[in-house]
């Protein structure tokens, strides 16, 4: 691993040099550079954008319009009609379900989802197939986590519209083999759903290689401010669907009795936009590509693997899904033989250690593994060595302080 220390950029380790932040799927660090584009628009720039005919308003809407532009290429869109700005990943795949699902889903068809979702690619369908009378169905996973494409193509029937299922999960970390999926689900007539918010932080994400129907991810996750999501769709798909929000901005006329919506993307951002925010996903695009895919996954790689390294020799110790470091993506969640997940995650947290612990938000997914809990450590490229050296030392001495003599 390059001994380049990004730490450097982020402010929270002056503020905390001791703190080894191993949170990173749950929300990441952001750096300076990015802070920076946040503040600068707020001193500089800010105006109510997509309104104002003034300069300060035109600067604003450059701002953040150029932010969807810089996402457009960072994910390998078409076209900047496909980008919609949301809020979050949650509120990307809500906006499906709402506008696509309730203008397509008629009762008896299916919706297929993997048994690993997060509850924010599970709830939004779950009410979906409630209210229409459809069927929920689950792709269950080997116990490393593993999705077939056989599994998928025998799961898959002439109703079923929609299968939903994240890039990486954020529970076992594995990379599902989306452009297969694609290709599977389309020969079946049935479009994809792709959660990205552990993916498109950490490796490159080319929708249009991808072939999938929608993306969904956070910029919170990829360094970018809280409050900035990003909805993919195929522009087709987005101009055949019903607005999800109504109110300013996204109309082209408004009388008394009706009103025509405006043109993509700008029909699905209802109200004020968020473009302080955009300058900062602009900020945290550019500073990513500055240092690369390449090195970012390369440090990833490295730190799991010595994560997962320094673990092995635990016996007590049990890593939830492959024993390949390379199947992580960064993160590795396990359990303690008797200790309770929350009292890890206070004991590393003694230590400056940050790491989750619960169920992550995939319920459905530890009660198929059955496991009530578990803990989840999470690197990305600005973690070093010395992070995870500090974690295995701290994780070596937990049962003892929990009174176990091995
Ligand atoms: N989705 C985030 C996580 O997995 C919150 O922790």
């Amino acid at each position: 691993m390059s001994e380049h220390s990004y730490k450097a950029d982020f402010p929270v380790f002056e503020k905390y040099p001791g703190l080894v932040y191993l949170d990173n799927s749950a929300t990441s660090q952001k750096p300076r550079q990015v802070i920076d584009a946040v503040v600068q628009y707020y001193r500089e720039e800010n105006a109510n954008p997509l309104r104002g005919l003034y300069e300060l308003a035109v600067k604003a809407t450059d701002t953040y319009e150029n932010a969807r532009i810089a996402v457009r290429d960072f994910i390998g869109a078409a076209s900047e009609h496909e980008i919609v700005f949301t809020r979050n990943a949650s509120e990307s795949l809500n906006l499906i379900a709402y506008s696509w699902g309730r203008a397509n889903i008629r009762e008896g068809d299916e919706i297929l989802v993997t048994i690993s979702e997060h509850h924010s690619n599970f709830l939004p369908w779950q009410v979906l197939a409630k209210e229409k009378g459809a069927r929920l169905k689950f792709l269950k996973c080997t116990g490393t986590g593993e999705y077939t494409p056989d599994a998928l193509k025998k799961a898959l029937t002439p109703r079923t519209r929609l299968f939903c299922a994240a890039q990486i999960s954020n529970v076992f970390g594995r990379l599902n083999p989306i452009k297969t999926f694609a290709e599977i689900c389309h020969d079946n007539g049935t479009l994809i759903v792709c959660d990205g918010a552990q993916s498109v932080p950490h490796i490159p994400v080319n929708v249009r290689e991808l072939g999938v129907d929608f993306l969904a991810f956070s910029g919170h996750k990829m360094l970018a401010p809280m409050g900035t999501g990003v909805l993919y769709g195929r522009e087709e798909l987005l101009e055949n669907m019903p607005p999800f929000l109504y109110g300013g901005e996204m109309i082209e006329y408004v009388t008394l009795c009706g009103a025509t919506f405006a043109e993509l993307p700008h029909k699905f951002e209802a109200g004020t936009v968020n473009a302080g925010g955009a300058a900062g996903l602009h900020a945290a695009i550019d500073y990513i590509s500055a240092i690369g895919f390449e090195e970012i996954e390369k440090r990833e790689n490295a730190l799991t693997a010595k994560l997962m390294n320094g673990m092995k020799d635990m016996p007590h110790v049990h890593v939830i899904g492959s024993d390949d470091p390379a199947e992580h993506h960064g993160i590795v969640t396990f359990t303690v033989d008797d200790v309770h997940p929350h009292d890890i995650a206070a004991i590393l947290d003694e230590s400056g250690i940050a790491v989750r612990a619960g169920h992550h938000c995939a319920q459905p997914l530890h009660k198929f593994l059955n496991l009530q809990s578990t803990v989840r450590a999470s690197a990305a490229f600005y973690n070093d060595e010395n992070d995870i050296d500090k974690f295995i030392e701290c994780l070596e001495t937990i049962r003892k302080r929990m009174g176990y003599n091995e």
